[in-house]
């Protein structure tokens, strides 16, 4: 099994890559070289620091790696601030990291028959408060995204799944004051997806 994980030096990603050791070729993408190569190292990976806006960059990772059978899509940020605060540079960082990096992904990945690909989103309503325009929107925009896509990979063999998540304990939330009490362990949603991810046949969308 060849397994590509973007994001895979976040919270979710590293337990992804943690979870999955062992299990096939395991390719680890994320922007932070350092913790990146760490790793790499640790679950016996290989490690590919990368800038997920750029379009040659993500073009050419997924050329290095091939015909993938599992991908999971856990790259992602957020920002908390009322919109007649909001600079242009962090909606974009945010619109990169969660829409455009997937959509570049899914435009250059090359998949074998009968592969999964997962992508992290939210539950909706949670979302839609103020301060989250950014991340509502980019949330909503992945959803619409991969139901298209999901009708134009058909004929390639691949399933795509979209996950909402809850609330889980990582670094997305530090520039929001830390995790809500509650919130999920990364391991425990890495359980709920793998395990959706290699349910035969996958369902579309999975509520955490
Ligand atoms: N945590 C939650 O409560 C929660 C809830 C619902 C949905 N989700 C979604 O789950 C996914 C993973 O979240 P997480 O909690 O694991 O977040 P996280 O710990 O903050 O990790 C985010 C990951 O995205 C990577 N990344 C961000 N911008 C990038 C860019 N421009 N290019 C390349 N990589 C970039 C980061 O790389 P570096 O660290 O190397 O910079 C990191 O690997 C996200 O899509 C998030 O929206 C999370």
């Amino acid at each position: 099994m060849r397994v590509l994980i973007l994001g895979g030096t976040g919270g979710i990603g590293q337990a992804l890559a943690r979870a999955l050791r062992g299990q096939g070729e395991l390719h680890l993408a994320g922007r932070r070289r350092e913790a990146l190569l760490a790793l790499a190292a640790e679950v016996g990976g290989r490690a590919y620091p990368l800038e997920l806006g750029d379009e040659l960059e993500v073009q050419a990772l997924l050329e290095e790696v091939g015909p993938l059978d599992l991908l999971i899509y856990a790259a992602g940020a957020v920002v908390r601030k009322p919109l007649r605060e909001l600079p242009r540079s962090e909606w974009e960082e945010v619109f990169t990291a969660n829409l455009t990096g997937a959509y570049l992904v899914l435009k250059h990945a090359r998949f074998r028959p009968g592969a999964r690909a997962g992508f992290l989103g939210a539950y909706p309503d949670y979302v839609a408060h103020p301060g989250f325009a950014a991340y509502a929107a980019v949330k909503a925009g992945l959803e619409a995204l991969l139901k298209v896509a999901a009708k134009e990979l058909r004929r390639e063999g691949v399933h795509l799944v979209l996950f909402r998540l809850p609330a889980v304990a990582t670094g997305l939330w530090t520039p929001l004051g830390g995790p809500p009490k509650g919130a999920l362990s990364p391991e425990g949603a890495v359980r709920r997806i793998l395990e959706a991810l290699k349910a035969e046949p996958p369902p579309a969308l999975v509520e955490v």
